[in-house]
């Protein structure tokens, strides 16, 4: 099957504010195939974020379509957006988004539970995970007690802990140390070597240039790739 992964077409984001009105996206076209491994780069205020949020069903569109293996996310309700996010997209934050009251371990679970997985078939997963990322000294700690590159590190096997085709990183190294954010990077690029689509949005242009397809936002707009 060669069918687009995912296919987005003249897609529009705007944001009132007061008599403003601003295009974050601007009829937005774009293709990504299974496999891709897309930076996004560009000023700021561009639409990266905005894009990555689109594409992960943060956010809502005002017009244009966005298809998804074949299948229309744009119009689809609430419900059942939630239900393919959950499936089938991963997502990474600067700031790493861990909950504070839980350990590395119970955060990485948590997804598992969300799909009702029972107790005993999570728990070798988890425990997978967190060796596979080099944490398994550190299950017991909570967000609080580790360190930046070891939080994202938690964040990553809490993304790709259900295997989602998908994954969508925003600034993954933008609080980390050179150090950790090439460790970071590394972690991406095996996941992406493995099969999992990346589209990781950064300022850093070293990062962006090791990407197969670079894309570059302006004003709301792709304003090209390389
Ligand atoms: N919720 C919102 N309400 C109003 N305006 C918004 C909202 N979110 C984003 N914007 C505006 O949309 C534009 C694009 O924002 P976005 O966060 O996507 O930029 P970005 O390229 O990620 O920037 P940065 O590199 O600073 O993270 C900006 O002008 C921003 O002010
Ligand atoms: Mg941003």
């Amino acid at each position: 099957m060669s069918e687009t992964f995912i296919s987005l077409h003249d897609i529009c984001r705007n944001f009132q504010v007061g008599d403003e009105t601003v295009h974050a996206l601007d009829h937005v076209t774009l293709d990504i195939h299974a496999g891709d491994y897309i930076s996004v780069m560009g000023p700021s205020g561009s639409g990266k974020s905005t894009l990555l949020n689109m594409l992960g069903l943060l956010d809502q569109t005002d017009a244009g379509s966005y298809r998804f293996e074949g299948r229309e996310l744009a119009t689809l309700p609430e419900e059942a957006r939630a239900q393919v996010r959950r499936k089938k997209i991963g997502f990474i934050f600067q700031s790493f988004h861990l909950i504070p009251r839980l350990s590395a371990a119970e955060n990485v679970e948590l997804p598992l539970m969300l799909t009702g997985m029972p107790s005993s078939e999570r728990a070798p997963k988890v425990q997978a995970a967190l060796q596979s990322l080099g944490l398994s000294d550190r299950a017991d700690h909570r967000p609080a007690q580790l360190s930046g590159g070891q939080q994202q590190r938690v964040a990553i096997a809490r993304a790709t802990i259900l295997q989602a085709p998908l994954l969508l990183a925003d600034e993954p190294t933008g609080n980390l140390d050179s150090h950790s954010s090439a460790e970071v990077i590394r972690i991406l690029e095996d996941l992406n070597a493995r099969g999992i689509t990346l589209v990781v949005v950064t300022h850093d242009t070293e990062i962006g240039k090791r990407a197969r397809r670079r894309i570059r936002m302006v004003d709301g707009k792709v304003a090209g790739e390389s």
